[in-house]
């Protein structure tokens, strides 16, 4: 098991945000975290990666219990997240932008750069601009492949499909399903739960911070409530 999450709980003074969540991320797979807001899916996301402290329960990557390790050792150990709302530096041209993916890294970064510079033209083209001239579509490209810097084993993506037009959702989905048939593991937080469903080999459902289902997309699209409270809102 690539990721493993045991037990994990997430308080912010009382409120109880994350309750004994458990959740496998094996190689190759692409496993989807789905619920309403407020559920805890980024808390979730921010407990693994290391931006919030663990209450409760432990985080294993590659079999080592990375629980207290700080975000940056794990980025550098190639458990990478791309937060939700972006976070890129728009006035930091899209190179800037990209090196900063490099910070955990002490080796040379320029082939990793020319090969992310290959599959997005677009961020090539404006590699010397500010990536404030970037489209929504674009700055969201920009955050994954500052991401893919870090050469990460295991991508978290927190609603990264949150703000933008059908056709750069499909090219994003396209690009989560292309990474991954190239080895990268992504655990991917989604309120497009059709898009989501549509590429991951499982998911879990959250409500108010537990898992309340848990299976292969056919089962959980099969399940009336879920179906109800979440399916067909795409
Ligand atoms: N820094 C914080 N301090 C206090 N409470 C917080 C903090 N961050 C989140 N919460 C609370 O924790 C709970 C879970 O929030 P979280 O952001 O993890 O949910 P989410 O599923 O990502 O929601 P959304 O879909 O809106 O992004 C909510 O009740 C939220 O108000
Ligand atoms: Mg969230």
């Amino acid at each position: 098991m690539l990721l493993r999450i045991e037990q994990l709980d997430v308080l912010y003074g009382r409120n109880h945000a994350v309750k004994a969540m458990s959740l496998d991320l094996d190689a190759g797979e692409i496993v989807t975290v789905l619920g309403a807001n407020g559920a805890g899916k980024s808390s979730l996301l921010k407990a693994i990666q290391g931006t919030v402290p663990l209450a409760r329960g432990r985080v294993l990557f590659k079999g080592a219990n990375i629980s207290r390790w700080s975000a940056a050792r794990r980025v550098g150990n190639g458990l990478v997240m791309v937060p939700e709302g972006r976070q890129i530096f728009i006035g930091m041209t899209v190179h800037e932008n990209l090196l900063l993916g490099a910070y955990t890294r002490r080796d040379d970064t320029a082939a990793e750069i020319d090969a992310i510079y290959e599959r997005f033209p677009n961020l090539a083209q404006r590699r010397d601009l500010p990536a404030s001239v970037l489209s929504g579509g674009e700055q969201q490209m920009l955050a994954v492949a500052r991401a893919l810097v870090a050469r990460p084993a295991v991508m978290m993506l927190d609603e990264p499909s949150l703000g933008l037009s059908p056709i750069l959702v499909k090219q994003l989905f396209e690009l989560i399903v292309d990474l991954n048939r190239s080895g990268l593991a992504i655990l991917l937080v989604e309120q497009n739960t059709n898009m989501a469903l549509a590429v991951a080999h499982r998911g879990y459902v959250l409500e108010l911070g537990r898992t309340v289902m848990q299976g292969t997309p056919a089962e959980l699209s099969s399940d009336e409530q879920l179906a109800a409270a979440y399916l067909g809102q795409a």
